[in-house]
């Protein structure tokens, strides 16, 4: 079967040596999307960011240019970017390519949402771990203020945009916007309440939008090119391109950009070369550790926002784990659950307390120590978290569990009946277990 190819917008310059420096970056157009962005008024400029239909890359999907227009244009308090580069969804790291390997397409973005917006300062916010990244931007940044990119009148507009660049300290929920905008402050990561959302209320009590890192990387390329010529990739809801970190047991893991009418099997057979050693594909996870499991049967599916929803699913973070035949679907989901129990913050109790007992009965139940009752358990404590719990992070530690037991149920009765996995990879290791507790 014919499988579809990349799309490469963003990754268009991936192959050219040097791109991430600025004089290589502006002879292969760097920056032409920003001259023509400071042409336009600031309100035309987020109507042709509405047009093109591009949405947050970051997870939820929402769409940019509306987002932007939730940005009260009364003059007073000062407004604010965040750049949501924490990227700590297991399985993610195309921002973290972007960055390293081609910072100035997403300074120019950061450049042409702050003059949409009217915002004089924008705070990058990176992960603590990308040192690379980091490295990279510090000096794309002090390459573009020494260019006039940055600084006090931006390509001699007389506009003024300045960019803080912060380091995180590790958390992943500080990739939650809320809680970026704590930790920001220089508060304990910890998401806030919403209403007020950020567009009215964020850092410092000021309007503030949050971007993803490839959102606005994106942006370059429609003020280039037009709204329409953006519009006319992908589906009617899902428009452009996304880039997809596919890992896992495939033959070529890593990240790939496909138009957004690509389907699973596309990446994972196309780009991806198919399954290691021609193993049976048995479980996928399409957005992140976040998402509801997949199988084989979907392999057929849209990479698009609504055709994975459609399958019970969501795209989230553009994160593809392929997982083959000899997998332990308990050891899988276990090693998710304790993920989501080390990262919870702590803040709510049902998220707190929910995580560690869906990690102990999944403990319990590799190990060969569960009773039938533990699978009910179970599904008894995603309910009481589910919509439960203070941010989505709640949520979405529950998704591998209820996805699990709804496809892989029979390996769960196999532990509780024979105490052992018939499965070779992520099999019960006690001593795996004890290190991590
Ligand atoms: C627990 C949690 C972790 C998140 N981590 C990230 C992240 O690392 N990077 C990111 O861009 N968005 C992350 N998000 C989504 C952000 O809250 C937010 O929706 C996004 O940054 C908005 O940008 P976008 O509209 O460009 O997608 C996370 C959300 C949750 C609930």
């Amino acid at each position: 079967m014919k499988v579809k190819e990349q799309q490469q917008i963003l990754f268009k310059s991936r192959q050219i040596e040097n791109i991430g420096e600025l004089d290589v970056y502006a002879q292969h157009g760097g920056y032409e999307g920003l001259k023509r962005a400071l042409a336009m008024k600031p309100d035309d400029l987020i109507e042709l960011v509405k047009a093109s239909g591009l949405r947050g890359r970051g997870g939820a999907g929402f769409p940019t240019g509306m987002k932007w227009s939730f940005v009260p244009k009364t003059p007073g308090k000062p407004k604010y970017l965040c750049v949501n580069c924490d990227e700590s969804e297991p399985g993610t790291c195309k921002d973290r390519e972007l960055v390293e390997e081609q910072p100035h397409q997403l300074i120019e973005g950061i450049a042409i949402c702050c003059w949409a917006v009217g915002i004089e300062t924008a705070f990058l916010y990176i992960r603590g771990e990308m040192l690379e990244g980091y490295l990279a931007l510090r000096k794309a940044i002090d390459e573009a203020y020494k260019a006039g990119f940055l600084g006090k009148s931006v390509m001699k507009s007389g506009y003024k945009l300045d960019i803080v660049l912060h380091r995180g300290a590790g958390a992943y929920i500080c990739g939650e916007e809320s809680a970026l905008l704590s930790s920001l402050e220089g508060g304990r990561g910890f998401p806030r309440l919403k209403p007020p959302f950020p567009a009215i209320s964020g850092l410092y009590a000021c309007p503030t939008v949050i971007n993803n890192v490839e959102t606005l990387s994106t942006l370059p390329h429609i003020l280039v090119n037009g709204a329409e010529w953006y519009a006319g990739f992908g589906t009617e809801k899902s428009k452009g391109t996304r880039i997809f970190c596919l890992s896992g047991h495939v033959k070529k893991p890593g990240n790939y950009e496909m138009e957004l009418t690509s389907t699973m099997r596309d990446l994972i057979f196309g780009c991806g070369g198919g399954i290691l050693e021609d193993k049976e594909l048995k479980a996928i996870i399409p957005g992140g550790a976040s998402a509801p499991m997949l199988t084989r049967e979907h392999l057929d599916v849209g990479l698009d926002f609504e055709s994975i929803a459609a399958a019970g699913s969501m795209a989230g973070s553009g994160a593809v784990v392929v997982m083959h035949q000899d997998t332990c679907m308990v050891g899988a989901i276990l090693r998710i659950m304790e993920f989501f129990e080390e990262e919870s913050c702590g803040k709510c109790t049902p998220c707190r307390e929910g995580t560690r007992w869906m990690r102990d009965v999944l403990i319990r139940i590799h190990s060969g120590h569960g009773q039938k009752s533990d699978l009910d358990l179970l599904l008894s404590v995603c309910g009481n978290l589910a919509g439960k719990s203070f941010c989505p992070l709640g949520d979405a530690s529950t998704s591998c569990v209820t996805s699990g037991l709804r496809y892989f149920k029979d390996e769960f009765e196999h532990l509780v009946e024979h105490k052992k996995s018939k499965y070779s990879l992520g099999a019960y290791d006690p001593r795996l277990v004890a290190a991590h507790h």
